[in-house]
């Protein structure tokens, strides 16, 4: 498709081709319907199926057991940032929050307006140049959750080691930036939680993958859209749902399916990002990626040149060539590539290629 551009947007992102082309097709009519997805009734037979679909095609790829529930909400990870603190930290009413970017402390100042927050492992004197260490990592035993950003889509970090050990508190994720990009332990979690608007889907849903003894902390006076268990025990269909949304992100988990599921999907993610890095890696420090290797995102690759004129400068030649969203997040200026699930390997070639006539032009 020659008119489509080199997407490196942070969210919403680039979707997959057969998804946005399999959309296009059930957009006028979906199905025997006689309706498009946007048309149908969220309590009609054919989008209770789509619904039930995603669910169970989600629940495959990361190996949700029955003990946990899945759920689609709308409000964006945003929303989650309150309804955790407000469903769950409601025993000692203290929470501990690994503090490791921009989407932590969105986080943590939401939560801190419900209970208590420590903040564990902060990485802010290093401009969270990389996730901490398990020994940097004390945490409270009696804290009601451990909460944790697994990426941070503006620094450019990963959590790929393995989870911090936090005993018997559940832990919490926000998964937003590398939800379905590589195969999770759901079992280890209390709670993940990810907007759609990156690898899974449209902007407009949100999952929640919750353990259900957990349900049982939420208090009864809580406002009833803000009580998971109103999600839980309605099967997301408490009120209107995001079906178009939720439609796609069914449509989506289709695709990862097709790929191999989420093994599949991790083997190319760390084929595409190996690529960035190492142009980047290999420019004799001509640009520069500050993040140590075994915390490098695959998801989202940021990288500086000498001076912010030449960053200017080369975002303009990436513009020519259609490639949009490599500006860095305004809070930390540079450049970015967000280089999520869907994002073609021919985007990151195409990168790579603009890279190096860029340090040859201008080095
Ligand atoms: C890791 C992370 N958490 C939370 C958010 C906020 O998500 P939303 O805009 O869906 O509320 C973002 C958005 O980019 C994010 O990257």
């Amino acid at each position: 498709m020659s008119n489509r551009a080199h997407n490196f947007n942070a969210g919403p992102a680039v979707l997959p081709l057969p998804v946005l082309e399999e959309l296009r097709d059930n957009t006028v009519v979906l199905g025997t319907s006689g309706m498009s997805i946007l048309e149908i009734s969220h309590r009609s037979k054919q989008f209770e199926e789509i619904i039930q679909s995603a669910e169970a095609r989600l629940r495959k790829l990361l190996s949700v057991p029955a003990d946990y529930g899945v759920i689609f909400l709308q409000g964006g990870a945003s929303l989650q940032f309150s309804m955790i603190p407000m469903n769950l930290m409601t025993v000692s009413k203290k929470a501990d929050y690994i503090h490791t970017g921009h989407w932590a402390a969105s986080a943590i100042k939401e939560a801190a307006k419900v209970g208590t927050v420590r903040e564990v492992g902060s990485t802010k004197a290093e401009n969270f140049a990389r996730i901490p260490r398990e020994n940097e990592l004390t945490f409270d035993g009696d804290a009601d959750y451990v909460h944790l950003t697994s990426n941070n889509t503006i620094e450019g970090t990963e959590w790929l080691c393995s989870e911090p050990p936090v005993g018997k508190v559940p832990l919490v994720c926000d998964a937003s930036s590398d939800f379905l990009s590589r195969p999770v332990d759901v079992t280890k979690y209390g709670v993940i939680y990810a907007g759609a608007q990156k690898n899974a889907g449209p902007s407009g849903v949100t999952m929640i993958i919750i353990r259900k003894d957990l349900l049982e902390r939420s208090p009864k006076n809580l406002p009833t859209m803000l009580n998971y268990n109103t999600h839980v025990q309605n099967a997301s269909l408490y009120n209107t749902p995001p079906c178009g949304a939720i439609y796609v992100v069914e449509l989506v988990c289709k695709w990862l399916e097709n790929l191999g599921g989420l093994a599949g999907m991790e083997k190319l993610n760390i084929e595409k990002a190996q690529l960035l890095y190492d142009a980047i890696d290999g420019s004799n420090g001509y640009y520069k990626n500050p993040i140590p290797k075994d915390c490098r995102s695959r998801m989202n690759v940021v990288w500086r040149l000498a001076s912010e004129e030449l960053e200017a400068k080369f975002l303009k030649e990436a513009s020519a060539l259609k490639m949009v969203g490599l500006k860095g997040h305004r809070s930390v200026g540079g450049c970015r590539a967000s280089i999520y699930n869907a994002c073609p390997k021919e985007s990151i070639q195409a990168l790579v290629a603009l890279m190096k006539d860029f340090q040859k032009a201008n080095g």
